[in-house]
């Protein structure tokens, strides 16, 4: 089946209070885990590419996700997650990709308009979807420690002139997450109300970041097979629910595949130590990535709308 866009995938998601998964990917293994798991639960997809997936695997790693992606036999975008200029989403257009996250959200909101405006009107000069953010989380942007008091989080009439300014198509809003396997002590605070808040005045899909569940379980056998993964939390599944009840339409996760991915390959080096052929090792990473995939897809709502 051809790419489609962000929007195609995420509008329906939306209108029909669905949530579709973004899983990140950085190699065969990871796409695999994804689109195959994807086809069984018959579920829309976004395979999301950072840049530093891109630099990692260059043309090679784009042209084999585009060349996976397109076989699937069901709807999937593959999207720049966190572009950080405009040059670098003319590059991941360039590379065939069908959706864009432009993230000014660093900036102040003009510049991240204008930035965000120009993204666009390239964009969808060429069939193009596109993301932006305003707010801003902990993490990958290490801007902020986010708590639920925290002043950078997004305010819904900023949001409603932002996305009106800036053509984008869905939008990022923090929220309370963050990206990583670390997301505060206990259950991290989802602002729910403020989603609320924010959806009534975007019709827009909603996206949220930094949403991995960071299983116990897997972090428990990571830990157990040699890891050192300490203060490890996630964001709750019923938080995750409760936020595509109220707009969430797109949900990244990345950190729970590696989870995933590390936890087996770490167990098969423990239990089998004369293995050295390769594909022993990261197949079975492959199939931990698959149930990832899975749980997420039946949390989200989205397997049997492809
Ligand atoms: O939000 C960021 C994603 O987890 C990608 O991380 O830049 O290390 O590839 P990365
Ligand atoms: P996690 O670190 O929670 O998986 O979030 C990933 C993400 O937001 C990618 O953009
Ligand atoms: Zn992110």
């Amino acid at each position: 089946m051809a790419l489609v866009t962000g929007l195609e995938i995420l509008g329906a998601a939306r209108e029909h209070g669905y949530g579709v998964g973004a899983f990140n990917t950085n190699d065969m293994e990871i796409t695999q885990a994804i689109l195959e798991t994807a086809e069984e639960e018959r579920s829309p997809v976004l395979l999301a590419l950072s840049e530093g997936a891109m630099k990692y695997g260059g043309k090679p790693l784009t042209d084999l996700v585009h060349a996976m992606a397109s076989e699937a036999s069901v709807p999937v975008a593959i999207h720049l997650d966190h572009g950080s200029s405009y040059a670098s989403c003319l590059r991941a257009i360039r590379a065939g990709f069908s959706s864009v996250m432009i993230d000014m959200s660093h900036a102040d909101e003009e510049v991240n308009i204008r930035e965000t405006a120009r993204v666009v009107e390239a964009a969808h000069a060429v069939g193009v979807t596109v993301e932006a953010e305003i707010g801003r989380l902990g993490g990958v942007e290490e801007h902020v420690v986010v708590s639920a008091e925290d002043a950078f989080l997004t305010r819904p009439d900023e949001a409603e002139r932002f996305i009106e300014a800036s053509g984008a198509d869905y939008l990022a809003i923090a929220i309370g997450t963050s990206h990583g396997a670390n997301k505060g002590k206990g259950r991290p605070f989802i602002d729910h109300q403020r989603i609320r808040d924010i959806a009534a005045r975007v019709r827009q899909p909603l996206v949220m970041h930094g949403a991995s569940g960071v299983p116990t379980t897997l972090v428990e056998r990571l830990n157990a097979a040699g890891g050192s993964l300490a203060d490890a939390s996630g964001i709750h599944d019923d938080d995750v629910r409760q936020a595509v009840t109220e707009g969430i339409a797109k949900i990244n996760t990345d950190t729970d595949l590696r989870l995933a991915f590390t936890t087996r390959v770490r167990e098969v080096l423990r239990d089998k130590p004369a293995e050295f052929d390769p594909r022993k090792i990261l197949g079975p990473a492959r199939d931990e990535m698959r149930e990832v995939v899975r749980q997420r897809i039946r949390l989200f709502g989205s397997g049997g709308r492809a």
